[in-house]
């Protein structure tokens, strides 16, 4: 994929986003005419009496009026549009780039920050836009317009405003160059609040069960409290900048009657009016320059993170080509040559050494080992969730790297350790697999998965809506589901990783004698636990430190496999379960 910069993001929208500065160009050009006519009404006017000048003038300020505020009002629209367009784009971008990266990255980006990018950052770079088309434009023309037009009135006015600006800009300088990092900062925290929160919220359960709901509040309201604080800080510090021009401005509208003090009439009056006005519009678009100056250095904060994400490179990257061999139904052949696993950013032994395995097409091959010993990262490897660093894994005898990455998923049917359902209704669920599975198909897969016992118990049955990650439902019926959803696929290779162990020995029996009988040519790679469920399996493999120890029937490890006779001992024997 190649790497897109934000630039491009707003080029489809660059007619909008010329249009805007000129409407805004016509504003500021009616803002500045208005002293003007209001000097013309004074001198020429009240000074005079004559009231049809001053009448026919108000009636020019007032067309003029009319003319900057329609410019005005145009110019918001066109910056809106355009950066609210820009945003979306660049919002869509980013998350479909989200849902792309490979789960190394995701681990990396942590979600919580994910999520502040696709939101906040966005949010932040579309406001900044908006500013770019309007104040960006505004205020260099006010302060241009400005000088000029008062230094017509009275040349000795470019002293005051010689004065004045050193000192404005300075403050601004000393104000800004302390708030920029502090921008950064709120960036930060602000990726700190929403990753608690993520976790939080969709941890509930958890926190509830260990009564830890003070301790996470505590830990929500420090996070909080740093954004708060960062925040106040950066904002208090902006807000010494009013006040500063206040006096400057005061200072500066002394200086203007004390050049006039000797000839102090209403002539005069008029263009320290004037005077004032323009010295204001200068003095305030200065203010501008450093509010712009602090939206730069936050956009660019934001973007730069924005461009991470959007230009990470993958891992884990699609093959162009797609292969025609093989429809799904018909089983695949998995082989492992050789592999080692670590994972990203880790050091030490590798999870997984050495590995080579050969499963057949239409077979069913068990893999037990103690916990943490990387069962499920062997899994993983199959559709890509990660890659090995060493040796190769092959699906019907071709790399899964030369896959194209859909195409390879599309053929798998995979039943994660941990049931992950969505909201919707139990049919949608299981629809997830196959999105074009009729109702015959899906009542056929929750058969098999053994679920249509409990799904007919509910009075809606298939229809019955099942809350945000299955919490409606109890573990075993989420790992039914799971599994119904991964069968309704009718994929060449059905991977369960312990996707069982939430059901009794007898239903586990059912559920694999089904996908025996009516997926008799899907190959069946099972992580399982329990030596009960897996026994018939035709192969099992038994992982020991990473490697695979013994690869062989049943009855053939029990004579030759001591880390499986351990396990079947401590199973069988032990009591803990009795044996079918
Ligand atoms: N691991 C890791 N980074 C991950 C996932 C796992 O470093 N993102 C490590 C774990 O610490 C573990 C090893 O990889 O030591 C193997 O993990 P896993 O394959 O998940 O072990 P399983 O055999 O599946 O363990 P279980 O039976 O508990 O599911
Ligand atoms: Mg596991």
């Amino acid at each position: 994929m190649k790497n897109r910069s934000i630039k491009s993001f707003v080029k489809p929208y660059l007619w909008l986003a010329l249009i805007a500065p000129l409407c805004m160009v016509g504003e500021v050009l009616a803002d500045l005419k208005q002293p003007n006519y209001m000097n013309t009404i004074l001198k020429e006017g009240v000074a005079k009496g004559d009231i049809d000048t001053i009448l026919a003038i108000a009636l020019r300020m007032g067309i003029t009026l009319i003319i900057g505020v329609a410019c005005g009002v145009l110019c918001t629209v066109f910056a809106s549009m355009a950066s609210q367009r820009f945003a979306n784009d660049l919002r869509v971008a980013l998350y479909s780039k989200v849902m792309q990266l490979s789960l190394a990255e995701t681990d990396d980006f942590s979600t919580g920050s994910l999520v502040t990018r696709i939101t906040n950052d966005i949010n932040t770079l579309q406001e900044f836009m908006n500013m770019l088309l309007r104040m960006f434009v505004r205020s260099p023309l006010m302060f241009l317009g400005g000088v000029i037009l008062c230094i017509q009135i009275d040349s000795r006015y470019a002293i005051i405003i010689a004065l004045a600006l050193p000192i404005q800009l300075m403050i601004m300088f000393l104000i800004v160059r302390r708030a920029n990092p502090m921008f950064k900062d709120v960036q930060k925290k602000l990726d700190k609040v929403n990753s608690v929160v993520q976790e939080d919220v969709s941890g509930a359960r958890v926190i509830k069960a260990y009564v830890k709901e003070e301790y996470e509040n505590e830990r929500f309201d420090n996070a909080n409290k740093n954004l708060r604080d960062t925040n106040i800080r950066v904002l208090n510090l902006m807000s010494l900048m009013g006040p500063f021009m206040m006096i400057i401005m005061n200072i500066a509208i002394i200086a203007i009657i004390y050049i006039n003090r000797n000839t102090l009439d209403i002539n005069v009056s008029a263009d320290i009016m004037t005077a004032i006005t323009y010295i204001t519009q200068i003095l305030m678009s200065l203010n501008m320059f450093g509010m712009m100056f602090q939206q730069v250095s936050r956009a660019l904060a934001c973007a730069s993170r924005v461009r991470e994400v959007l230009n990470c490179p993958l891992s884990i990257e699609s093959s162009a080509e797609k292969s025609e061999d093989a429809e799904s139904g018909s089983g695949a052949s998995v082989t492992f040559e050789n592999v080692c696993f670590r994972y990203p950013n880790t050091s030490g032994n590798p999870v997984l050494s050495e590995i080579s395995l050969d499963i057949r097409p239409g077979e069913f091959v068990a893999i037990v080992g103690s916990t943490g010993v990387g069962k499920t990262s062997l899994l993983n490897l199959i559709p890509r969730f990660y890659d090995p660093f060493e040796g190769k894994v092959l699906l019907n005898g071709r790399d899964v790297r030369d896959y194209d990455l859909e195409d390879l998923r599309n053929r798998m049917g995979i039943v994660l350790q941990k049931s992950e359902l969505f909201a919707g209704s139990i049919a949608d669920n299981i629809r997830f697999g196959k999105e074009d599975a009729t109702d015959e198909e899906i009542r056929k897969a929750a058969e098999i998965a053994q679920a249509t016992e409990f799904i007919d118990s509910f009075l809606e049955g298939f229809e019955t809506p099942v809350s945000e990650k299955g919490a409606s439902l109890s573990g075993g019926q989420k790992q039914r589901l799971s599994i119904a959803r991964a069968l309704v696929r009718k994929p060449s290779v059905l991977i369960m990783d312990d996707a069982t162990s939430a059901l009794d020995l007898a239903t586990e029996a059912r559920l694999l004698q089904g996908i025996h009988r009516e997926m008799k040519d899907t190959t069946l790679i099972m992580v399982a636990q329990r030596i009960a469920g897996i026994r018939h399996a035709d192969r099992i493999a038994v992982l020991e430190n990473g490697r695979i120890s013994a690869f062989a029937p049943h009855d053939e490890l029990m004579k030759n496999s001591q880390c499986y006779r351990e396990i079947y001992d401590s199973q069988l024997k032990g009591g803990a379960y009795l044996a079918e």
